[in-house]
């Protein structure tokens, strides 16, 4: 299996590009079995992204792939020949995601079967919440066998879908399924993440109708489908989180490109905060070590509050500062995987309950470590690029799910990194 390992203190200079999302990415390839035929650019090529393609092909549509470097594009078919109706166990189970698929046939199709995704390492999350919207708008739902069986014999029907808490993915299905039913539907208390707005200019695209004010959406489904569109992918504003914080702790410059900056506030802010240098342009952010940092406090919130993505990497941040920082993670139960990591590399950090105080200071020492999530690996990343010695991760497979060209963009900017 391979590994990542890391010489830790290099400074770091240069410029990263930052890739399109794959949390913007996923609904709109779930969305496009509304579609006819959809050319997607600033896809990220990342395992994620592979495994929804996957899953749509077994559906029946057609994929073509370009990955000629600058001209990039997924291009996605839906010719209506032997679509199947069903999303198996086998390429649900290792990407949730995989349920956004419900929405997109149960509108079109009148039916649909998709395996439950079950919990994973972050939490148990449940998907309660979208089968609560597509009950809504008029969905027969039963569970049977790991399956979520959902049937709309007369096609679903615009409805007030009034969510209990908030959910991007349940919003995102909302939203796909409002697409294909007749009339309005009006959801509220919804998720407004910037990828939730990306599905949403897919879907206009796509010729549906869609207001959103505050936390309403407001969706008139689709008279007639768009014979042909074109789509390019929003920024990936975790991953761009990400390299900022890289460049907070070891930037002599770091720049960070094809970005908007409008769309990462809080996370700026608490640079900011933190005493970090960032200057900001149209579409790029230029970060630099600071000498000293202040600590500081974060609570994740849905967005336009601090995302739950970046908190580890945060963390790591919080580590290099000086006194007693806090986060308190209130998205997911169990996202404090990398803390039992980060301890063994020299971090002082207390979990009670939902916070976990980081205390500052503190030098980081290399070691062999591993993790169990996306955000969780690349938190160790982060800690290896500053830990005395070398640091070796285990289970890369878990950044490989989203973070495109990963080494690639360390290196380019001097960071000893390499897989082995
Ligand atoms: C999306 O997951 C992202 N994934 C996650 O990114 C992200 O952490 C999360 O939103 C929060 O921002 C994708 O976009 C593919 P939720 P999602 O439904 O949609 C509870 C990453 O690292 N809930 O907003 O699954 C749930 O348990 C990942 O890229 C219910 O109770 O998240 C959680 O506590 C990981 N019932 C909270 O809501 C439901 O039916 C928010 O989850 C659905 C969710």
């Amino acid at each position: 299996m391979q590994k990542l390992s890391i010489k830790g203190k290099n400074k770091l200079n240069g410029t990263i590009l930052i890739s399109g999302s794959k949390n913007a990415t996923l609904p709109i390839l779930a969305a496009s079995i509304l579609a006819k035929k959809v050319r997607l650019t600033n896809v990220p090529f990342v395992k994620d992204i592979f495994t929804m393609l996957e899953l749509l092909k077994f559906i029946g549509i057609k994929i073509k792939i370009n990955n000629r470097n600058k001209k990039r594009y997924i291009e996605l078919k839906n010719d209506e020949k032997s679509i199947k109706t069903l999303a198996p166990y086998k390429l649900v189970k290792t990407m949730r995601a995989g349920v956004l698929v419900l929405g997109s046939l149960l509108t079109k199709y009148k039916k649909a079967k998709v395996s439950l995704p079950g919990g994973c390492a972050i939490g148990t999350r449940p998907v309660d919440l979208h089968l609560f919207a597509l009950k809504k708008l008029g969905a027969k739902i039963k569970i049977k066998n790991g399956y979520i069986i959902a049937e709309a014999k007369k096609g679903l029907v615009g409805g007030k879908i009034n969510f209990p808490s908030i959910s991007v993915g349940a919003t995102e299905n909302a939203l796909l399924a409002a697409c294909g039913a007749q009339g309005e539907t009006v959801i509220s208390n919804c998720a407004i993440e910037p990828e939730v707005i990306d599905l949403i200019e897919f879907l206009k695209k796509l010729g549906c109708k869609i207001k959103i004010s505050n936390r309403k959406i407001i969706v008139k489904g689709i008279r007639s489908i768009k014979a042909q569109i074109k789509h390019k992918i929003i920024f990936d504003r975790i991953e761009a989180g990400t390299y900022l914080v890289a460049g907070a702790l070891l930037g002599e410059k770091i720049i960070i490109k094809q970005v908007n900056p409008e769309i990462i506030k809080s996370e700026l802010n608490i640079l900011k905060k933190m005493g970090i240098k960032v200057l900001k342009n149209r579409n790029s952010i230029t970060v630099f070590k600071s000498k000293s940092l202040k600590k500081v406090k974060i609570s994740t919130k849905p967005y336009p509050g601090f995302p739950t993505d970046l908190q580890a990497q945060f963390m790591v941040l919080m580590t290099q500062a000086k006194g007693v920082s806090k986060i308190k993670e209130n998205i997911f139960e169990n996202r404090f995987m990398h803390v039992p990591e980060l301890k063994r590399m020299g971090a002082k950090i207390e979990i009670r309950n939902r916070v976990a105080s980081i205390s500052g200071p503190t030098k980081l020492n290399g070691a062999e470590v591993m993790a169990t999530d996306l955000r969780a690996s690349v938190s160790l990343v982060l800690a290896g690029l500053i830990a005395e010695n070398r640091t070796i991760i285990n289970r890369i497979y878990h950044l490989e799910r989203g973070y495109e060209f990963l080494e690639k963009k360390l290196k380019n900017c001097k960071a000893s990194i390499k897989r082995i």
